[in-house]
């Protein structure tokens, strides 16, 4: 099966149909590691979207929070104000489906690899360090991870006899920009990249591509329509920061 592996959509549409041009052709599924609304104007659209493509998720924290699963009272004020301006705009359904998602780990194939959230030992948890992925391999229990939540695209390894690399995505660099053949025996921890708000300083929206049969992985950026989303955003009263922030990838 050939997956596209996409993480932290963040309500952004033309993020997400950025992502869906580039990757068209190329993948038979959709697998989201949470964070779909939060932050961006299109909340709606973009459950609409995953339902219709039958995407496969798990939930995150700014979905939880959206929903009323979590009271949003550890999130920044800019966070906290578009959570409760994107609960105002949902329908009854969309709430629902927020409130059905799985939490992580959720096995694919059966349990040949899963996705989460944050971590593997906590689905709300941050991996942004080597040291905390490291210790997070050594509960995996599955040789492949995706993961979002930190909105930076790299990749974490561990081969059988305990080397620990750590990939980051360089900001600017050409596309596709970390590609491999995941070996086996090795454990890995991958994270897509954020479509919607991307953190690395670079703006681009990020995915990866997946295919089980051959093991081989690409994690990729793709320009989209920034001011586009931006205007939406002026629009709606988001805040000021979240707005800027698409601009510089931050
Ligand atoms: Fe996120």
């Amino acid at each position: 099966m050939r997956y596209l592996v996409i993480s932290d959509i963040h309500s952004n549409w033309e993020a997400l149909e950025a992502v869906l041009a580039a990757a068209s052709g190329k993948f038979d599924e959709i697998l989201c590691c949470g964070d779909i609304v939060g932050y961006g104007p299109n909340p709606r659209e973009i459950i609409d979207k995953l339902q219709h493509c039958g995407a496969r998720l798990v939930r995150g924290n700014h979905d939880k929070a959206v929903c009323g699963l979590d009271d949003a009272a550890d999130f920044n004020d800019t966070a906290r104000e578009a959570i409760l301006w994107t609960r105002k705009i949902l329908s009854p359904d969309q709430h629902q489906y927020l409130l059905n998602l799985p939490h992580g780990p959720l096995p694919v194939e059966g349990g040949a690899f899963q996705l989460v959230h944050g971590a593997v030992h906590d689905e709300d948890e941050y991996l942004y360090d080597p040291a905390e992925a490291f210790d997070d391999l050594h509960v995996a229990r599955l040789p492949l991870t995706f993961f979002g939540h930190t909105h930076y695209q790299c990749v974490f390894s561990l081969s059988p006899q305990g080397e620990f690399v750590s990939t980051f995505h360089e900001p600017g660099a050409p596309h596709p920009v970390i590609e491999m053949e995941l070996e086996k025996g090795w454990i890995y921890l991958v994270n897509p990249g954020s479509v919607g708000q991307p953190r690395d300083d670079d703006p681009r929206a990020a995915f990866g591509l997946y295919d089980s049969g051959t093991r081989r992985l690409e994690l990729r950026r793709v320009k989209y329509d920034i001011e586009s989303v931006q205007k939406k955003m002026r629009e709606f009263r988001l805040p000021d920061y979240l707005i800027k922030r698409l601009s510089f990838g931050r």
